[in-house]
């Protein structure tokens, strides 16, 4: 089933760059797919936006949807915040995101 495939592009923290595939079928999101590939992405509070372990880069210009309060409230907490920077389990995988590129932000101690 193609069609319900996106490809998304993943940096990870050692600059090696990742083709993942992830289902728009599966009510997934950025944090459960790269950690499904087995990428170094922890989401510690299992996606409820309470602990910015899955915090990355957005380097691509997709519409995303806009970060709730939560997500802004961690992010606030957060290390190495960008301007890009977002909460990878409250972006959810849709079709609109195919082709996709994030990277990793590094975890601060
Ligand atoms: Fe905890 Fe995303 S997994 S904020």
């Amino acid at each position: 089933m193609e069609e319900d495939l996106i490809k998304i592009t993943v940096t990870d923290r050692e600059g090696v760059v990742h083709e993942l595939d992830a289902p728009t079928d599966m009510a997934m999101n950025v944090m459960e797919v790269c950690k499904a590939h087995e990428l170094p992405v922890e989401g510690t509070c299992g996606g409820m936006a309470l602990c910015a372990s899955c915090h990355v880069y957005v380097n691509s210009d997709h519409e995303l949807s806009e970060a709730s309060d939560d997500e802004e409230d961690m992010l606030d907490q957060a290390f190495f915040v960008e301007d890009n920077s977002r909460l990878g389990c409250q972006i959810k995988i849709k079709a609109e995101l195919e082709g996709l590129k994030i990277t990793l932000a590094p975890v601060g101690d």
